[in-house]
């Protein structure tokens, strides 16, 4: 049962990547694939020691009737005999595929109540239970040889094969609206597929398999910043390949204070000895007079890989190692059908004729699950329990253009913001706490006098998985204690602000 895992196939549904994380909060290793990458993902889960032991098909924003190639998905999937679940979309593709009949017409959004037929080792209990629809499409009629489970006022909300090895259900059991909806999909994965188990650790040999079949005899470059991701990833390479994985830090200018350092001592005490590669210099001169947020990604993002790609070429290496974790390549649009929010460096800004292979160990995993792994690999709590930093580094956290007298002010600034936290216990259960600067000036007073200065705002977070956020409810004594010192040791700056925003709408970064 061990080392199973369940397939999520991708059709772009908002939700999907929650399906994928509800199973694997339930212990059920999952793996989400968009349909083009599903028989490639199939393939690398099985090198890996992975079998495959059934299937759920997502929502989507598309209708069937204009979903020929995901009907054929749907059935190809139907014919391997395994576990099949589909959920929304998934369930109407279900049903079209083996003689059901689809229909527009019939609209629920939001709170429904759904009534459960009979009991149900999957679906649950007989009775009526509340869930969360979103669908124009419906499911009225169930192919033959299925029996409906549940009725809504207007589909066929949950159905099952009379053998029991397909379901369909048109609610979406992975929000958390819908009653019952994790057991649902635990119940599918360990009744149906007979899969369950799973821990987080057992995807290093995953990874490990990863590192080596992309290298194979070559040498790679891992570009670290220190963070739990990147040092997670480069340990697992180093695993792989030991002395031909080179680790290489590349100091854009856009770091924290002292940082380089730092990551130099704390990785070398776990034996990863780093090469500095500065590149600061290109960055601030590409950076002059850009003030659109993408475009600073995306100039920093270019440099940054045209710097990895040189130090490859001068060691000879064929692949680079990276940290990305799964919000990175769900939050870049790296899947068919998703919306792009921000570009995140290490996924989308790669330059198209980069030369270089990407491995990427980490893409299926969570960073509550990443730093599971750090621990197995015995990397201290001081590299795992570090706060996220983002890849453009200062660079989003100064609005507006960025020059490098800005972001020595931020540096102080956010030197304040990390001692004065770290200093309380306030700061346990943070996810991220930081200093932006404004790009508005205010007025002040210093010392009897006027002045007019700049606005640093202070964002602090709690956050499981960086996809959703709310802010911190720090005490207004540690507010104004970080206040003071930053008004009072940053030279310019006259007010500090705190932001009180959730993700969404917002999001943690402020570009
Ligand atoms: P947002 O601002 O999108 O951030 O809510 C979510 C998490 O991702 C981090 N972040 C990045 N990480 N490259 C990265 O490696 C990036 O370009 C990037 N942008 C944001 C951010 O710090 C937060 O933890």
């Amino acid at each position: 049962m061990g080392n199973c895992c369940v397939v999520v196939v991708d059709f772009g549904g908002q939700y999907s990547h929650l399906i994928s994380r509800r199973l694997r909060e339930s212990r059920i290793c999952s793996l989400l694939a968009e349909p083009v990458r599903l028989e490639q993902i199939i393939e690398e889960a099985e090198d890996g020691g992975l079998q495959v032991s059934g299937y759920i098909l997502s929502g989507s924003p598309s209708s069937v009737d204009d979903g020929r190639r995901d009907l054929e998905l749907a059935s190809k999937i139907l014919g391997y005999g395994l576990p099949v679940m589909g959920i929304c979309y998934g369930h109407q593709l279900i049903a079209s595929v083996l003689g059901g009949d689809v229909e527009g017409g019939c609209s629920e959004y939001g709170p429904t109540t759904v009534r459960v037929l009979k009991d149900d080792p999957v679906i649950g209990d007989e009775g009526e239970i509340e869930v969360w629809m979103s669908h124009s499409d419906s499911v009225i009629v169930e192919p033959s040889g299925f029996e409906v489970i549940a009725r809504s006022s207007c589909s066929v909300a949950a159905m099952r094969s009379g053998d029991g090895r397909i379901y369909g259900v048109q609610w979406h059991p992975e929000v958390v609206h819908s009653m019952r909806g994790k057991e649902l999909l635990m119940s599918f994965a360990e009744k149906v597929c007979n899969c369950g188990g799973w821990r987080p650790e057992s995807m290093m040999d995953l990874a490990v398999k990863e590192v080596r079949r992309i290298v194979g005899d070559g040498v790679a470059v891992a570009a670290v910043s220190g963070g739990v991701d990147s040092t997670v990833a480069a340990s697992i390479a180093t695993k792989a390949i030991g002395e031909r994985l080179k680790p290489l830090v590349i100091d854009t200018g856009l770091l924290r204070e002292g940082e380089v350092k730092d990551v130099e001592g704390s990785l070398s005490a776990i034996g990863l000895d780093v090469e500095v590669f500065d590149i600061s210099k290109e960055i601030f001169r590409r950076l002059k007079g850009v003030i659109d947020p993408e475009e600073k990604r995306r100039i920093i993002g270019e440099e940054y890989f045209r710097a990895l790609e040189s130090y490859a070429l001068k060691v000879g290496a064929c692949c680079i190692v990276q940290g990305t974790i799964y919000p990175d390549v769900i939050e870049s649009g790296g899947r068919a059908g998703a919306d792009r929010i921000k570009t995140h460096h290490n996924v989308a800004a790669l330059p198209v004729d980069f030369k270089l292979a990407l491995v990427e160990p980490l893409r299926w995993l969570y960073k509550d699950e990443v730093r599971s792994l750090a621990k197995q690999l015995d990397i201290p709590e001081s590299i795992t329990e570090r706060q996220p930093f983002p890849g453009p580094g200062l660079a989003v956290r100064v609005m507006g253009e960025v020059t490098m007298e800005k972001v020595e002010l931020l540096r102080r600034a956010d030197r304040i913001v990390e001692e004065e936290l770290r200093s309380t216990k306030e700061v346990e259960g943070l996810w991220q706490y930081f200093a932006v600067l404004l790009p508005v000036k205010s007025t002040g007073v210093k010392g009897d006098r006027r002045s007019y200065g700049q606005v640093v705002a202070l964002r602090a977070v709690e956050s499981v998985d960086a996809m959703t956020a709310r802010p911190a409810r720090l005490s207004v004594e540690l507010l104004e204690r970080i206040a003071a010192r930053i008004t009072s040791e940053v030279p310019g700056i006259v007010r500090v602000v705190y932001d009180v925003t959730s993700k969404p709408p917002a999001t943690i970064e402020w570009e």
